[in-house]
C-alpha cells in the first residue's frame, strides 16, 4: 500500500484527530522505567565538563528501496538516556542549570516530532512532546521548536556530539526532519564544512566530537539492575532457541530455515529483533567468521553447523553461538576441536572476576588453542602465526551486541561474551580431515562481586550434553508444507 498524496489528507487529518488517544495500546509494559532513564542521564551529567552541553541526535530513518524504509531502530545512546523509540528527534543536556527568557530553570530539553494523525494512521502512533513528557517524563517541545531555540552554543567550553553521517535524507516537506535539526545545529553551534576533520584532528573550538563516547562507555559498560533483567531475558530467550534447534536438527533442513526455527521461538517469546544478522553457517561456511547469507538449501549429516543468533528483547540483545553435527553425533576430528574450543572458554570464563583484564581473558584462551593445534598437528608449533583463530575473545553486550564499554579490567556487573572459535576453511594447510570444521562456542557472563554467572547456561555447551538432548523429540518433526513448484 501506498500512502496517498496530500489532497484527502487534511480532511481525514481531522476525523482522526482523537482517533489514537481513544484507542488501547495494549503492549509489553516491562521496558526500562523512566526513572531509569532520568537516573542515567544524570550519571552522564555528573561525568561531564563544567559549563558543558552533550548533544544526541535519533537515529535517521534508512531507506531500503523505493518507498520502503528500513526497520527503524533508535539510537541507543539516546535510547540509554530517554527511552524514545521514534526518529527525527534531538537531546540537550546540560551540565549546569540554564534560565530561558520567562526566568524558568532547566538542565535538559528534548526536541521530538509532534503528533500527526494522518501520518500515524499510515507509519504508527507518536508520543509528540505531550507524550514524552507524560511517558518517559522529560521536558519535550516539538521539533520545529527547535529552529526558534534561543542557545548560543559559543558560551559552552564544550558542544559534545557524535560527528555526522552522511546518510541523513532530508524531506523538504518537514521542517522539523532529523535533516532539519542537524542543519540547525550546525548553524548554531558554528559547524561549518571546514571542520570536515572533526574527530581527527584537535578542535580550534568548543565543538568536541570525542569525550562524549568516553562518557557514555564508561555508564553502558555497567548494568543496571533493569538492564540486567531485560538481558538475562534476551539470553534465556536465545538460548531456549538453541535448545529447539537442537532438538529438530535433521539433515536436509536449509539454513534458512533453521535460522527461522530460532527466531521464531525468539518472536514466541516478544522479542522485537534480533540483535544482529543471524549467522547459520553448515560446513566450511562456518568459516565466515559473519556468514549471513544462510542459503545452503540443504544441510548434510557430514558436517557441523554453526549458529551465533541473538534475540533483541525491548532494545537488549544477545549473543549466543552453539556448534553441532548435523547427524546428532560428533566424529572424532569434529570432538578433537570442539573440546578444545571448550577448554579455551571454560578456562576463561572460570577465571572472570573483578579485576582480571580483558587481556588477560583472551591471553589464556588464545594460548589453549595455540597448543592443542600444535598437538592436534595443524600448525607446526604454538608460537606459529595462523588464522584459525582470528577474532578477539569477549565484547560487551546490551543495547548494541558489541556495546559500549571500556576493555580494561572486568567490573562488577559488566556483561560480556566469552567467544573462542577455530575454523579450517577448505584447503587449509594442514590434513585434510580437519577442513570444513568451524567451531565457535559464545556464551555470555555477568561479572559478579568475586566471580561470574554464565547467562546463558540453559543452551548445553559440552559434546554428551549436546548429543543427548539432539535425540530428544522436536514438535518440528511433524511438521511439513506442501512442496514449491516450479520450473526448477
Ligand atoms: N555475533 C557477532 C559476535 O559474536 O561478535
Ligand atoms: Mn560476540
Ligand atoms: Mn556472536
Amino acid at each position: 500500500m501506498k500512502q496517498p498524496i496530500k489532497t484527502f489528507s487534511i480532511l481525514i487529518a481531522f476525523l482522526l484527530s482523537g482517533f489514537f488517544v481513544a484507542q488501547g495500546q495494549e503492549a509489553p509494559t516491562d521496558f526500562l522505567s523512566s526513572a531509569f532513564h532520568k537516573n542515567r542521564r544524570e550519571a552522564l551529567r555528573a561525568k561531564m565538563p563544567d559549563n558543558s552541553v552533550a548533544v544526541f541526535f535519533a537515529n535517521p530513518v534508512r531507506n531500503r528501496a523505493n518507498d520502503v524504509d528500513f526497520i527503524y531502530h533508535q539510537d541507543p545512546d539516546l535510547y540509554y538516556l530517554t527511552g524514545y523509540r521514534e526518529p527525527h528527534a534531538v537531546l540537550l543536556i546540560f551540565k549546569q542549570q540554564q534560565t530561558n527568557q520567562s526566568g524558568e530553570a532547566y538542565d535538559e530539553i528534548f526536541f521530538v516530532q509532534e503528533r500527526n494523525p494522518l501520518q500515524e494512521m499510515w507509519n504508527g502512533r507518536r508520543l509528540g512532546n505531550e507524550g514524552v513528557k507524560d511517558k518517559l517524563q522529560i521536558s519535550a517541545y516539538n521539533g520545529k521548536e527547535f529552529a526558534k531555540f534561543d542557545i548560543d552554543f559559543s558560551t559552552f567550553d564544550k558542544v559534545m556530539f557524535y560527528d555526522f553521517q552522511n546518510d541523513v535524507r532530508d524531506n523538504p516537506n518537514d521542517p522539523a526532519d532529523l535533516f532539519s535539526l542537524i542543519t540547525q545545529f550546525k548553524t548554531k553551534a558554528g559547524y561549518h564544512t571546514n571542520t570536515a576533520n572533526l574527530g581527527t584532528e584537535p578542535q580550534k573550538n568548543n565543538l568536541d566530537v570525542r569525550t562524549l563516547n568516553t562518557l557514555m562507555s564508561e555508564l553502558r559498560g555497567i548494568k543496571t539492575p533493569e538492564e540486567l533483567d531485560l538481558i538475562r531475558k534476551a539470553v534465556f530467550i536465545s538460548t531456549v532457541g538453541q535448545v529447539e534447534v537442537m532438538k529438530a536438527m535433521r539433515p536436509g533442513l536449509s539454513e534458512t530455515e533453521i535460522q527461522g526455527i530460532h527466531e521464531f521461538v525468539f518472536k514466541k517469546y516478544g522479542s522485537e529483533y534480533e540483535g544482529y544478522p543471524s549467522i547459520v553457517g553448515a560446513g566450511n561456511n562456518g568459516c565466515i567468521l559473519h556468514y549471513i547469507e544462510n542459503h545452503k538449501p540443504e544441510v548434510e549429516s557430514k558436517e557441523m553447523i554453526l549458529m551465533d543468533l541473538g534475540a533483541e528483547y525491548h532494545g537488549y540483545t544477545a549473543d549466543v553461538t552453539r556448534t553441532i553435527p548435523i547427524d546428532g553425533e560428533f566424529s572424532p576430528e569434529e570432538k578433537a576441536i570442539y573440546d578444545l574450543v571448550y577448554k579455551a572458554q571454560e578456562e576463561a570464563i572460570q577465571m572472570s572476576k573483578p579485576g582480571v583484564t580483558f587481556g588477560q581473558l583472551s591471553a589464556t584462551a588464545r594460548s589453549i588453542i595455540n597448543k592443542g593445534l600444535a598437538e592436534l598437528g595443524i600448525i607446526a608449533s604454538e608460537s606459529e602465526q595462523h588464522l584459525y583463530y582470528p577474532h578477539g575473545l569477549s565484547h560487551h553486550i546490551g543495547l548494541d551486541v558489541h556495546d559500549k564499554g571500556t576493555y580494561g579490567p572486568l567490573e562488577e556487573n559488566m556483561v560480556i561474551t566469552v567467544e573462542p572459535g577455530i575454523y579450517i576453511p577448505e584447503g587449509s594447510k594442514c590434513d585434510k580431515k580437519w577442513w570444513g570444521i568451524a567451531v565457535r562456542i559464545e556464551d555470555d557472563i555477568l561479572i559478579t562481586k568475586d566471580g561470574f554467572e554464565l547467562l546463558s547456561s540453559f543452551a548445553p555447551r559440552t559434546t554428551e550434553e549436546i548429543e543427548k538432548l539432539m535425540k530428544e523429540p522436536s514438535p518440528l518433526d511433524q511438521f511439513t508444507l506442501p512442496e514449491l513448484k516450479g520450473n526448477k
